[in-house]
């Protein structure tokens, strides 16, 4: 009985060495390690959902549904020859959408949720001209769960602002560090390849608007729409953060040569682009605390995404770099192009700090070929 009681002394004691750690780390401002952290402590007793197998994580919306009144919207009239521009402000945008996690549907749910939707994760509205054309460009690998979280509430909130728009995932191949900024060059020049986007909202897999007048459109600056996460709170971590979800049009996109193409791992890039705004003359536009909230979707580090030690050096010379390193200077290569029902899957190599890696060598049967052929 003493040495449970005695134990149990122990562990809350250990308990609160680690709430001073925590304390500490936070002070820091390591945002992401932090809200690591936080799940761990609370553990004492449900099971706490880790990792990407999470059986019951999924999306309910309760109050105002993002699917609410959607269904309204059929094909009947669609594909009429002479639509009138839609509204302004879209008829069915409802304001709060009450996001609520846990996992019981498919991918396949998700599509039958949106008929509408159509190859590579495709929609304009069916009964009126769009008036905004938006590319949503996901930096992505090995997060299947998440993905399958944000699109089934993305696609919906979407349709309510009665956008034309496209989803694009852009995978990074192999198992090298996970470069967040290179991938959301490469999905600019991808998707400006298919389309003539106005906007380009480069989007985290793990964040769920929660108000749909939030809109998805570009204002006449760079815009950062994730200004209120539920892990900060709901309140802009510190002034010049533009990390999470941001808007830009092509040509602030060109303006400021891009994202940077070399920051290896988890934080800094973000900052660095909000830099590249300033630097490149323009200023950062933001919805209201009110309207760009968002909700994280809980999950540990990844593997292959650890934090980047250089983050800060770097982030000191963008000054210096912003021209030197950017859409000027990203390299890569297409992999495969997909094009699933709900997004376009585009999977590339991005190589690593010391560049792409040589061209694979052709298929051993024309080598051949060519080879019997020179004799
Ligand atoms: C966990 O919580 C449930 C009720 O919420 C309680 O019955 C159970 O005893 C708790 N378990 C532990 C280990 O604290
Ligand atoms: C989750 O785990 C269960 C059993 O552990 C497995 O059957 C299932 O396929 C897994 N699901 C995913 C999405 O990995
Ligand atoms: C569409 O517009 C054209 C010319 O503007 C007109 O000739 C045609 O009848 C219209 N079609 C419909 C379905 O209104
Ligand atoms: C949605 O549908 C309900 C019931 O039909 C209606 O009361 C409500 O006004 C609609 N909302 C919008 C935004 O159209
Ligand atoms: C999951 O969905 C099934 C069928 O739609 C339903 O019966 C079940 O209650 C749901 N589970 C949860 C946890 O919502
Ligand atoms: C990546 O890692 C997994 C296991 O961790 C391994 O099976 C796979 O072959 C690796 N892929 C590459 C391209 O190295
Ligand atoms: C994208 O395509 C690659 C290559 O076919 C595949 O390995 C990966 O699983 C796909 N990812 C998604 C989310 O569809």
């Amino acid at each position: 009985m003493f040495s449970f009681q005695s134990k149990k002394i122990y562990l809350f004691m250990f308990m609160g060495i680690q709430l001073v750690v925590i304390a500490l780390l936070s002070r820091e401002a390591y945002k992401k390690r932090v809200t690591y952290f936080i799940p761990i402590l609370r553990k004492d007793n449900a099971s706490i959902p880790t990792g990407r197998n999470q059986t019951s994580t999924a999306v309910v919306a309760n109050g105002g549904d993002v699917y609410a009144n959607l269904s309204r919207l059929s094909k009947a009239h669609s594909q009429g020859e002479n639509l009138t521009y839609c509204p302004k402000t879209s008829p069915l945008i409802v304001g709060r959408i009450n996001v609520r996690i846990h996992s019981n549907f498919t991918m396949q749910e998700v599509q039958r949720k949106n008929p509408l939707v159509v190859r590579g994760g495709r929609y304009r509205p069916p009964d009126c001209e769009a008036r905004h054309r938006t590319a949503i460009i996901i930096p992505y690998r090995d997060r299947e769960h998440h993905l399958k979280v944000l699109l089934y509430f993305l696609h919906p909130f979407l349709q309510r602002q009665q956008l034309n728009y496209g989803f694009y995932v852009i995978h990074q191949a192999g198992n090298y560090t996970f470069n967040r900024a290179k991938l959301m060059n490469v999905g600019f020049r991808e998707a400006m390849k298919e389309e003539d986007w106005d906007c380009l909202f480069f989007h985290d897999v793990d964040l769920i608007p929660e108000d749909d007048r939030n809109t998805y459109m570009c204002d006449t600056n760079p815009k950062h729409a994730a200004i209120a996460m539920d892990k900060f709170g709901y309140k802009l971590p510190y002034k010049m953060y533009f990390g999470g979800v941001s808007a830009l049009s092509p040509l602030h996109y060109l303006k400021m040569n891009g994202f940077p193409n070399n920051y290896w791992g988890w934080g800094g890039e973000d900052d660095d682009i909000g830099v590249r705004v300033s630097l490149a003359g323009m200023s950062i536009s933001r919805p209201s605390l009110k309207v760009g909230r968002y909700k994280m979707i809980k999950h540990k580090l990844d593997k292959g995404n650890d934090v980047n030690p250089k983050r800060f050096n770097m982030l000191a010379k963008t000054r210096q770099t912003w021209k030197q390193d950017g859409m000027n200077t990203v390299e890569y290569r297409v992999i495969s192009r997909e094009y699933h029902p709900l997004y376009t899957n585009i999977t590339v190599d991005i190589g690593t700090e010391a560049g792409l890696p040589p061209p694979p060598p052709p298929p051993p049967k024309a080598a051949a070929m060519s080879a019997t052929q020179k004799v």
